[in-house]
């Protein structure tokens, strides 16, 4: 049995509270280099493990009935690593979309991208512009993979058009918010991560979401992501699930309690 098909109930120590999911993952999969390195493999053995840990994350999130889930699979910066390890990674990214396609449409899972998509080798855009096309319609999920993506330049984008609309005397400086800047994030249709997790140990975001994960609850393993199924998205789970989220409130039952979080 692949190990994207294994039922939850598999898992009887981790029960999740269906009521309380968090309505949106994000996950930082990290720890692929030092999984091969361990090996005495080349890094790129451990990006190429890491696609069956997406596998049966997408497959899990989507049984438990998540509705978004967000992968940061290539940071701005990763720009900047050796150019085989990039070539290998975009050659990756167009097999994952060209194999996974038909995987998505049967769960009904909807892909959509946020990140400098202009950067990518123009195979890559086009299989994921074909993708995201194809799966425009679906419903039950939405997968949004954060590829050249960097939390700043999301940020410094969103405020160069609102500075530009200012400028234009579309709008006035007094009406720049909140709101306003969350609807020019690339971001702008997702709601805020109710939950990040980062794998392999490493305790930062790495420009990642900046402005999108102000209230998000933090969950760190030292499990590296080739390794990451199943059972560490559940152990996540149940971590959230214990938390009380305040948002700077009190905590006298006044104040937003898990499921209301996600409905809000
Ligand atoms: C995460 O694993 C994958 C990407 C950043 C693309 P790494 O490649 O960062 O693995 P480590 O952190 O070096 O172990
Ligand atoms: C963050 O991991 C980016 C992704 C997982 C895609 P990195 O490995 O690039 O981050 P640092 O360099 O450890 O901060
Ligand atoms: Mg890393």
């Amino acid at each position: 049995m692949e190990a994207s098909s294994l039922p939850l109930s598999e898992f009887p120590n981790l029960s999740v509270d269906p009521a309380r999911l968090p309505r949106h993952v994000a996950i930082v999969m990290d720890g692929n280099g030092r999984w091969a390195r361990v090996r005495g493999l080349n890094r790129c053995e451990g990006h190429r493990r890491g696609k069956d840990s997406v596998r049966a994350v997408v497959e899990t999130a989507r049984q438990l009935g998540i509705p978004y889930l967000t992968l940061f699979a290539f940071s701005n910066e990763n720009w900047q690593r050796p150019k085989t390890e990039v070539r290998f990674l975009m050659q990756l990214f167009h097999r994952y979309l060209i194999t996974e396609s038909k995987r998505l449409m049967k769960r009904d899972i909807r892909v959509v991208a946020i990140g400098e998509m202009s950067r990518l080798p123009a195979a890559v855009r086009r299989v994921l512009s074909d993708t995201i096309r194809l799966t425009a319609g679906n419903r039950t999920m939405t997968v949004v993979l954060a590829l050249s993506y960097g939390g700043r330049q999301d940020v410094v984008e969103a405020a160069r058009r609102i500075a530009e609309a200012v400028a234009a005397g579309r709008i006035k400086p007094e009406q720049v918010d909140e709101r306003m800047l969350q609807r020019e994030l690339l971001t702008w249709n997702i709601p805020d991560p109710d939950l990040l997790i980062r794998t392999s140990g490493e305790l930062r975001l790495s420009n990642f979401l900046l402005f999108q994960l102000a209230y998000t609850e933090l969950y760190f393993t030292e499990t590296l992501w080739p390794d990451f199924r199943e059972r560490d998205l559940l152990r996540a789970l149940c971590a959230y699930q214990g938390r009380t989220r305040r948002f700077g409130m009190v905590d006298d039952g006044a104040s937003i309690s898990l499921s209301a979080a996600n409905q809000a």
